[in-house]
């Protein structure tokens, strides 16, 4: 096999994984779950997946990737025979469906930053706002020009390779990012009305809590850490031997919680504060946050800036979705790097030209009750990816526990207190929550 590319510095993986955790799920998936899954219940629900089943299938996938040296169908493989792999295929798969409808979004956050550029957002009336959104999506060429944009720049920062492409951008990005995130939300909790949102938001009340609300949550907390389709897995397999794989699982699933905390408080106490619908879904925050804005000196400049960040967060979260694809088709396939992004890149834009239209032109069709964007994140974040979190965590917990053992802790060089509790949550808590979850739904 020819040598893999690596990761220059600890920091750069870091950021690299931190980059994938932290996109278009925290800032705008997160707040309008939870405006629809009732508030401080789910936030509860879903911090208790997070710290117990994130965090044990990230250093899951952090171990098989390290081990392996290879995307996630040849990682399985070179750790062990049999039908293993298959796991691994089954991550490509929800690699393609998701990218598909998140290039999507992607380009509606490009598209909104030349809005905010040409003054289009500079109005604070919840009505305007709302129709300013619906116009948008409504209009098929203008939302699938963004998403063609979004998927070109997604493929051409994977064929520019893991060091000079993620890595680099993701430096740069993400702590400006945070720094604005942060601005937002003091600016958000000190509106008029805001108490209300915050309430909302940190009060839990679980006579709203149903079924849905868990299966909401558990799929969220594998959607915002990047679990379940090998993308942290094929991250690792351009690590060395010297990084401390549960530090830096648990720096990256704390990094991912605080910004989506941070975006809670940055779009909910604005919900509460200009009267909008919490439950009114995926528009929520493209529809809100304008409105903050036109409370702020330089609301114009800050629109901008926010949004074209949020466009890059989605970007450095896209290219890690679609890497184990790349990876698989170079590795597995043998295709030269360029040529795998751009078929893969062409196959995912194909897929989601139904995702683009399925909020305008298109909202009458409907797939099990759902319009098609929500029926592929539905089907990716509530079916594929806990799947696929809980096949790795049983791999790691009882096929090759002894050897995953050694290499979580880097064969001795960084011991691991916790690596019984580990194993145990690999072995039995997360199969356990999972397939309750899962089956009480069917
Ligand atoms: N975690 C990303 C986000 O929150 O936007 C989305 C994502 C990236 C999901 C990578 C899955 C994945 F493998």
């Amino acid at each position: 096999m020819q040598s893999r590319d690596h990761f220059a510095t600890r920091l750069g993986f870091v950021l690299a994984a931190a980059g994938s955790a932290v996109g278009l799920g925290n800032i705008w998936k997160f707040p309008y779950m939870t405006g629809q899954s009732g508030g401080g219940a789910f936030l509860l629900i879903y911090l208790g997946f997070v710290f117990t089943i994130g965090f044990s299938v990230m250093l899951a996938e952090f171990t098989i990737g390290r081990a392996g040296q290879r995307n996630p169908v040849g990682a399985f493989r070179a750790l062990k025979d049999g039908p293993w792999s298959a796991v691994g295929g089954l991550g490509v798969l929800a690699g393609l469906v998701i990218l598909s409808f998140y290039s999507v979004v992607g380009g509606w956050t490009i598209a909104y930053a030349v809005k905010a550029a040409t003054g289009a957002l500079a109005h604070s009336d919840p009505k305007s706002l709302g129709d300013t959104f619906g116009g948008f999506i409504s209009e098929p060429w203008g939302v699938i020009g963004f998403h063609s944009l979004f998927m070109a720049l997604t493929a051409g920062v994977i064929a520019g390779g893991v060091r000079g492409g993620i890595e680099r951008a993701s430096r740069i990005l993400m702590p400006i990012l945070a720094i604005l995130v942060m601005i937002l939300a003091l600016r958000a909790v000190t509106l008029d009305g805001a108490e209300k949102g915050i309430a909302f938001f940190l009060t839990p009340d679980f006579s709203k809590v149903t079924w849905d609300t868990v299966n909401a949550a558990l799929g969220q907390a594998f959607f915002s850490l990047s679990l379940g389709m090998g993308a942290m897995l094929t991250y690792a397999s351009y690590l060395d031997k010297q990084v401390n794989l549960p530090r830096t699982a648990a720096q990256v699933t704390f990094l991912d919680t605080a910004f989506a905390i941070i975006a809670g408080f940055m779009i909910l106490p604005a919900v509460f504060a200009f009267g909008f619908d919490p439950a009114s879904g995926p528009g929520l925050t493209f529809i809100t946050l304008p409105a903050v804005f036109a409370q702020m000196p330089l609301g114009q400049a800050f629109a901008f800036m926010f949004f074209a960040l949020l466009a890059i967060a989605a970007l450095t979260s896209a290219v890690s979705i679609l890497e184990p694809v790349v990876a698989y088709l170079i590795d597995e396939r043998r295709m030269p790097r360029r040529w795998a992004a751009l078929l893969s890149g062409v196959m995912i834009w194909a897929l989601g030209v139904p995702s683009a239209l399925s909020l305008g032109p298109w909202k009458d069709m409907t797939v099990g009750g759902k319009g098609f964007l929500d029926a592929m994140d539905y089907l990716a974040s509530n079916i594929m990816l806990p799947t696929g979190g809980v096949l790795i965590a049983l791999f790691v917990g009882w096929s090759i526990s002894a050897r995953a053992q050694e290499e979580a802790q880097s064969d001795g060089s960084h011991p691991f207190p916790l690596i019984r509790v580990w194993i145990f949550i690999c072995r039995f808590v997360a199969p356990a929550a999972v397939a309750w979850v899962l089956i009480s739904g069917l």
